[in-house]
């Protein structure tokens, strides 16, 4: 049985991750930060079939350990801190985690076994400013957030530890993924759930930054699924992973409101509140080199995404006002 560790077992991503490397059966190993209050939501419903270990990217010691004691033949690196306006409050902790958080987990690799295949999370947050489009692997990055700059040097020194002692080390540059699991802070997720709010009676408006930014939104689920294909192929490479079409804020949010047959003009505020100091307007993968090595293409589309995230959030909504 193939053995995998997931950090970030909690996050959106891990939590699909894990239930796709159980359903090719896997043992799935993942790690956890120690909190005061468990915060294990997403991965409740597997939490009998996988093995939950106590570590942390700020902690060597506590990576190494894991490694010598569990012995995956994977390691998928998901954990960060993710949300880029938090990477403006606490751009040094940022590059703790994101940045020489993988610093920390191939060290953890190289000293333990260097056999052992390597995926690093890498981001379009990356491309930023960005310098061609559609982008792709050849892109030159030029990120404008603290948190692009912490995962560009994510990806090169992933880079750079494949070619220094030849692990097997993928960098998977990925572009937005969602579903409903994604954090509420995310604008996908704030806009399907305040659509559905507003819709039932619970909110009148939602207030939101930049209405103009476009992004190439994909399904988490089908992005999992590339992380490990990346690491069966016979050597490791850098792949991006997109669908290919870009929206604005704006058409995300058209579609959610009129799905619930709401006029998204009468409701949606824009507040400077949520702009950012830097802002990336534009982004839009081409994922071809993936389609041809990897074999791998998205199977949900935008309109689906929204939806389905529409139908989760009133679902859920709807199941607490009738608790209440
Ligand atoms: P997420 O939902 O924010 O999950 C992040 C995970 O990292 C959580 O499990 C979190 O644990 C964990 N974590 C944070 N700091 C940690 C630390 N110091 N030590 C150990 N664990 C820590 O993110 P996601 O959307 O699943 O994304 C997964 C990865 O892909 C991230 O690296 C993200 O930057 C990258 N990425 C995401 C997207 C996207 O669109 N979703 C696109 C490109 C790249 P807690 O639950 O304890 O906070
Ligand atoms: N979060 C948020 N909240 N974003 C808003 C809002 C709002 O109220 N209003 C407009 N936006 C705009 C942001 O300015 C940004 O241009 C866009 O919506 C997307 O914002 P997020 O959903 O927060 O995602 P992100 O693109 O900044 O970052 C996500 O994708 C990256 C991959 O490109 C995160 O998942 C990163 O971790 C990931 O690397």
């Amino acid at each position: 049985m193939p053995k995998a560790l997931i950090t970030g077992i909690t996050g959106q991503d891990g939590s699909y991750l894990a239930e796709f490397l159980l359903s090719k059966g896997y043992e799935v190993i993942g790690m956890v930060r120690r909190t005061s209050t468990l915060n294990f939501d997403r991965i409740h419903h597997i939490q009998d079939q996988i093995t939950l270990v106590q570590g942390d990217l700020l902690d060597q010691v506590s990576l190494i350990n894991i490694l010598q004691e569990h012995r995956p033949d994977e390691v998928y690196n998901l954990a960060a801190q993710s949300f880029v306006p938090t990477s403006f409050e606490q751009p040094v902790l940022t590059g703790e985690f994101t940045a020489l958080g993988v610093t920390r987990v191939l060290d953890a690799i190289r000293i333990v076994d260097p056999k052992i295949r390597f995926y690093q999370a890498s981001s379009s947050e990356m491309f930023g400013k960005v310098r061609a489009v559609p982008q792709n692997e050849n892109t030159p990055f030029h990120p404008r957030s603290p948190y692009g700059v912490a995962k560009v040097y994510g990806h090169w020194i992933t880079v750079n530890y494949r070619e220094s002692y030849g692990l097997f080390a993928c960098s998977g540059i990925l572009f937005n993924h969602e579903s409903p699991r994604r954090g509420l802070e995310f604008v996908t997720h704030k806009v399907t759930y305040g659509a559905a709010r507003i819709k039932l009676g619970l909110a009148n408006e939602l207030r939101l930054g930049n209405l103009e930014a476009r992004r190439d939104w994909g399904y988490a689920g089908d992005y999992v699924r590339a992380m490990w294909l990346m690491l069966q192929q016979d050597q490791p490479d850098d792949y991006v992973i997109a669908t290919g079409e870009t929206h604005s804020v704006k058409e995300l949010c058209q579609e959610a409101f009129g799905y619930l047959d709401l006029d998204w003009e009468k409701y949606v505020v824009s507040d400077p509140r949520f702009y950012r100091p830097a802002e990336v307007d534009l982004l839009v993968g081409d994922a071809s080199k993936a389609r041809r090595v990897l074999g791998w293409e998205p199977t949900v589309s935008f309109r689906e995404l929204v939806r389905m995230m529409v139908d989760a959030d009133m679902e859920m909504l709807q199941a607490e006002m009738k608790q209440s």
